[in-house]
């Protein structure tokens, strides 16, 4: 799959952890920044990532910050974009299942990476249930 992913300076290890485990897999990965731990502006690199999804160039985007919750505010202002935040698996199933979600947002500072990686694992393999009333609703 291709996959966009973002952070702002409060997440780039997260990022790079991820972008690893996720190259390993075997998806293409755009990395949309940021790269250092000098602060950064999250909605410059949301943004980024949440327009690549809107245009399909990626087929899901990942976006984390210190707490994911600035980022994903960020990339669901761009129209078309449904970035669920979420802290576990379940919730990560679910904003596939129900929401559609395209985009996740996680945060460094309140998830441990072993949990952010099975969120990622769960969010890319996780299909829309296509029931009618998550189709009405989103
Ligand atoms: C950056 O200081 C911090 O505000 C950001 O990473 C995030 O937690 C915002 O929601």
């Amino acid at each position: 799959m291709k996959i966009g992913i973002a952070c702002d300076h409060g997440a780039v290890e997260y990022k790079t952890e991820i972008i690893a485990m996720l190259v390993e897999q075997g998806h293409e990965v755009i990395d949309c920044g940021c790269d250092g731990k000098e602060s950064v502006d999250y909605p410059d690199y949301g943004y980024k990532c949440a327009k690549l999804v809107q245009s399909g160039e990626v087929e899901k985007g990942i976006v984390m910050c210190g707490t994911g919750i600035g980022i994903g505010i960020s990339a669901n202002k761009v129209k078309g974009i449904r970035c669920g935040l979420c802290f576990d698996t379940t919730m990560a199933r679910l904003t596939r299942e129900h929401n559609d979600a395209n985009m996740l947002a996680v945060g460094q500072r309140t998830t441990g990476i072993e949990v952010v990686k099975d969120i990622v694992n769960t969010f890319l393999t996780t299909p829309f249930s296509n029931g009618e009333r998550h189709i009405k609703r989103i």
